[in-house]
């Protein structure tokens, strides 16, 4: 039996995987990384490059981690799944990412409904390499120890959901991807950035906190952010106030439409160009 120590820590073991774990690994980064250029934000792209050693197969967490201390002062930690919420923010707010150790199977490569390691480490990882999300990351395990305390942890929930999770970015050359949940996700990699149908809002982080969001199909519903100065920014205040003021408010679902949503209007078609229509994908 694989020991479990009181911070919900293991070995990640990384001598025991198995060559097929390793070439499932090895075909679901090609996979993305083929999709993820030109989708994917900069500092993404960016950070996986940074890190160097996750295209050959499962990385050693420690190698992975000496690489990424040097760059922000991160460290992975290895869980067996999901934690409990108050061991999962203090592992945040001592800049530990708790990343999962087992691969999908061959058969689940479109879709795994729990994180498993290419999610964990693909997804989240190469954004830590980013100084200024780095500190969102690291703020955010604080304000869930503070929210928990509070009883408000759904709403802070709900932030993670459509930043880190599921969130978009409108750069200079388009709208990008930057929520670790899309980027292991071959299907909605292409489809949160070119289907018409998923609505995509500006960020607002009472709108945000307010809405319910869906854990089995692709979202109906993004927010985008300019930069992550914008969202390290518009969290930095104190929620406290917030959470009071918006529990007397009902909650929205994905499709609710509020007054003061701000849209974000996809390029049209014609700027958008053959690249990325609807056709090719
Ligand atoms: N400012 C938040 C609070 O007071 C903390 C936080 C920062 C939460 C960043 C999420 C992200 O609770
Ligand atoms: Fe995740």
């Amino acid at each position: 039996m694989t020991a479990v120590w009181s911070d919900c820590t293991i070995e990640q073991n990384w001598q025991a995987y198995s060559e097929e774990e390793h070439a499932i690994w090895r075909l679901l980064f090609e996979r993305q990384q083929s999709l993820l250029v030109g989708r994917a934000c900069r500092e993404y792209l960016e950070g996986l490059s940074g890190l160097g050693v996750v295209a050959d197969g499962i990385p050693d967490f420690r190698r992975l981690s000496d690489i990424l201390d040097r760059a922000s002062g991160w460290r992975i930690v290895a869980v067996p799944g999901l934690v409990p919420d108050e061991v999962f923010f203090a592992h945040l707010a001592r800049r530990r990412f708790p990343s999962t150790c087992f691969i999908r199977r061959r058969d689940q490569l479109d879709y795994l409904e729990e994180p498993d390691v290419f999610h964990d480490v693909c997804g989240h990882v190469p954004l830590l390499m980013n100084p200024v999300f780095a500190d969102y990351m690291q703020a955010y395990g604080e304000g869930g120890l503070k929210a928990l305390g509070l009883g408000h942890l759904q709403r802070l929930a709900r932030l993670y959901w459509y930043t880190v999770e599921f969130g978009l970015i409108a750069t200079q050359e388009g709208l990008r991807i930057y929520g670790s949940g899309i980027l292991s996700s071959a299907g909605e990699s292409v489809f949160c950035l070119s289907d018409p149908r998923p609505r995509r809002l500006r960020f607002d982080l009472r709108r945000i906190m307010r809405t319910r969001y869906r854990i089995d199909d692709f979202q109906q519903l993004y927010f985008v952010i300019d930069d992550f100065r914008e969202l390290f920014d518009a969290t930095r205040p104190d929620f406290a106030p917030i959470y009071r003021e918006i529990a007397t408010l009902p909650d929205l679902e994905p499709n609710t439409r509020v007054d003061q949503d701000r849209e974000f209007v996809l390029w049209s078609r014609k700027k958008i160009g053959p690249r990325v229509s609807a056709a090719q994908v």
